[in-house]
């Protein structure tokens, strides 16, 4: 099993750091609050056992003005709540080319690193940034005496970052996962979108027009939009399946459009996908539903597990071939479902 502890061992000072595996349950949710904002602030120990995780958000969407605040906030919540086995706490950092960084960094290493699971780090171009990350985190952790290792989880949104995802995914043993961020992407890849995730009704396919009807281009023809982001999270999940790390779609953020968010993100639950940012606490309970195994789901995964024995041959249930790989797919069903029971 991977660990952080051999990758940061000759900078440990003392007794070597014990293991911190990847955690086996993955995260649905990925809530993001701003640390600066008293209003918002007040609202999170309510969250707390009801999210998988709380990140506190340090980079885009914090004023300029404000990232003080937002860091001394951060560590103020963190000292005084008890986050629980069941949520998870975790923040973005600022960029790696932003004047803030650096102080994020070491401010919350050194204050709340006992309490502080992962650290996603935004507009990661390269393993390159994340050996850095590493390396300021294995010194910091070590200055601290901190007994288990931080964990680094990267957003994909800069065109050299998709180029580079395999080698990000494998850069570290620190990875934790990473994040599919489509509003960075857009701009970065000149895309002619305004919006933060989600898709566009110019992005479409038409349906052939009927033959031998007059004026056959101005007939009804039905019309399918398509998913803008099916390329990017196809790749991330691969590079994340290879390297034994999650992957996540990011911000849905047309908040009151519900019912396109929970198309966005079971596209990326169906593509592979575990978890997703939460913007608005009404994203948490559609993340929450999608990103659970639904009870159709786990009792069919549970039927083809008792029809197919010894998990080899192949039977026919309900006029359907189930095989050996069918199988394995029910299997990765159950082992989410218990996973998240758990
Ligand atoms: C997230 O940070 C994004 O840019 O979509
Ligand atoms: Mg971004």
């Amino acid at each position: 099993m991977r660990s952080a502890k051999d990758f940061f061992a000759p900078l440990a000072v003392g007794a070597p750091l014990p293991v911190r595996e990847v955690p086996a349950r993955p995260s649905r949710m990925i809530h993001f609050f701003d640390p600066s904002n008293e209003k918002m602030a007040a609202k999170i120990p309510a969250l707390v056992g009801t999210v998988d995780v709380l990140l506190g958000n340090l980079e885009d969407a914090v004023k300029a003005d404000n990232k003080e605040a937002a860091r001394a906030g951060l560590v103020a919540i963190a000292k005084a709540t008890d986050f629980g086995d069941a949520t998870q706490l975790w923040t973005r950092v600022n960029s790696l080319d932003s004047p803030w960084v650096l102080d994020d960094v070491v401010t919350l290493v050194t204050e709340i690193g006992d309490k502080l699971d992962v650290i996603m780090v935004p507009k990661v171009q390269g393993p390159e940034d994340i050996h850095y990350v590493d390396r300021l985190l294995a010194q910091l952790e070590a200055r601290a005496g901190l007994t288990r290792p931080i964990l680094v989880h990267a957003i994909l949104e800069t065109a050299r970052g998709v180029a580079n995802v395999e080698q990000i995914a494998a850069a570290s043993p620190r990875m934790q996962g990473i994040s599919l961020g489509p509003a960075d992407l857009a701009a970065d890849r000149r895309m002619k979108t305004t919006r933060v995730g989600g898709g566009h009704p110019g992005y479409l396919v038409r349906q052939d027009p009927p033959v031998g009807v007059e004026d056959a281009i101005n007939a009804d023809r039905v019309v399918y939009q398509q998913d803008l982001w099916h390329y990017t999270i196809a790749r991330m999940v691969d590079a994340c399946a290879l390297n034994g790390i999650f992957p996540y779609y990011g911000p849905f953020g047309d908040i009151k459009d519900v019912v396109a968010c929970e198309d966005q993100f079971r596209n990326a639950f169906l593509l592979g996908c575990v978890g997703a940012w939460s913007l608005h606490p009404v994203q948490i309970a559609i993340a929450k539903k999608v990103f659970s195994p639904s009870a159709a789901d786990v009792a069919h995964a549970r039927r083809v597990k008792a029809a197919m024995g010894d998990g080899t041959g192949a039977v026919m249930l309900d006029g359907k071939m189930e095989d050996d790989a069918s199988l394995k797919q029910c299997l990765v069903i159950l082992a989410l479902a218990e996973q998240l029971s758990a």
